[in-house]
């Protein structure tokens, strides 16, 4: 199969065309997706056709499939696939989740390593999707700012009483099964790449052991202004057919409430297990 990949920026992001997940991949092409990946940190994979099943398959040609805490949210028939929509609501108010800066699930002790979304129904324009490379940002910093943060570590908890944002509550069912919270340093080393990046979540992160609140959250405050500019930046604008796949361990992201909310935005999501970040 002739397929090729080619970055989307300089350094975040790289589309593949003429690859059909659904006839299946053999090894070599795996061994390099993969390698794009890691390289890249966001993958673009267009012009796919997946029934639930079939975009099960191809999340597996990067790794295990994880459990999101929120089970009793999934596509009807398929517990495995989660999925995102602008029709959710919390008591009172639509509820348009990831509006803010995020890493998935850093409250797990081993968060997932990934995250996928593939759209079903997308509006007519607007609901981009925006990540930033937490690589390039930690680079940047001054050596100052590394030291004094090299060897934090901060306590993640599956809903910070300092988020910007709320989460839509958990059944008691799945909150009975969400783990204790995750201890993480604040820069981490990529397993597969080599490179040390920021390791950042403000509607998880409670607390950083050692530091007095008011210290921990004005740390993390200006490590995400640092890290959310715009030169770190790239942004998805999303296509049917769009396979994506975003590195949780060198990006953070945002969805974008943009649009007209009369339009439906619905799209499968999937994540992948991921190691300890050391
Ligand atoms: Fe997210």
């Amino acid at each position: 199969m002739e397929y090729m990949i080619a970055p989307l920026t300089p350094h975040t992001g790289a589309e593949v065309r003429g690859l059909d997940l659904n006839e299946g991949v053999d090894t070599e092409t795996r061994a390099a997706l993969n390698r794009a990946f890691a390289e890249h940190h966001v993958l673009v994979i267009r012009g796919q056709h997946f029934t639930p099943p079939q975009f099960i398959a191809a999340a597996q040609v990067f790794g295990e499939l994880f459990q999101h805490d929120k089970r009793e949210m999934h596509v009807p028939g398929y517990p495995q696939v989660y999925y995102v929509s602008n029709e959710q609501t919390v008591p009172g108010k639509r509820y348009i989740s990831g509006e803010t800066f995020h890493t998935d699930h850093s409250n797990h002790p081993a968060p997932p390593k990934a995250t996928m979304l593939f759209p079903v129904s997308l509006p007519s324009y607007g609901g981009d999707t925006q990540y930033v490379n937490m690589h390039e940002a930690y680079d940047d910093l001054p050596a100052a700012t590394k030291e004094r943060i090299n060897g934090l570590r901060a306590v993640h908890v599956y809903l910070s009483k300092y988020s910007p944002r709320e989460l839509r509550p958990l059944s008691e069912d799945s909150a009975r099964q969400v783990p204790p919270p995750g201890v993480h340093p604040l820069v981490r080393t990529h397993p597969e790449n080599g490179r040390k990046a920021l390791y950042l979540n403000p509607v998880r992160i409670e607390s950083i052991i050692g530091m007095e609140d008011e210290a921990a959250l004005g740390l993390v405050a200006e490590l995400m202004e640092y890290a959310t500019q715009e030169k770190y930046e790239y942004r998805h604008q999303w296509r049917y057919g769009d396979f994506v796949i975003w590195d949780n361990r060198s990006v953070i992201h945002k969805a974008n409430p943009d649009y007209d909310m009369n339009e439906r935005r619905y799209l499968y999501r999937l994540m992948l297990k991921g190691e300890t970040p050391a």
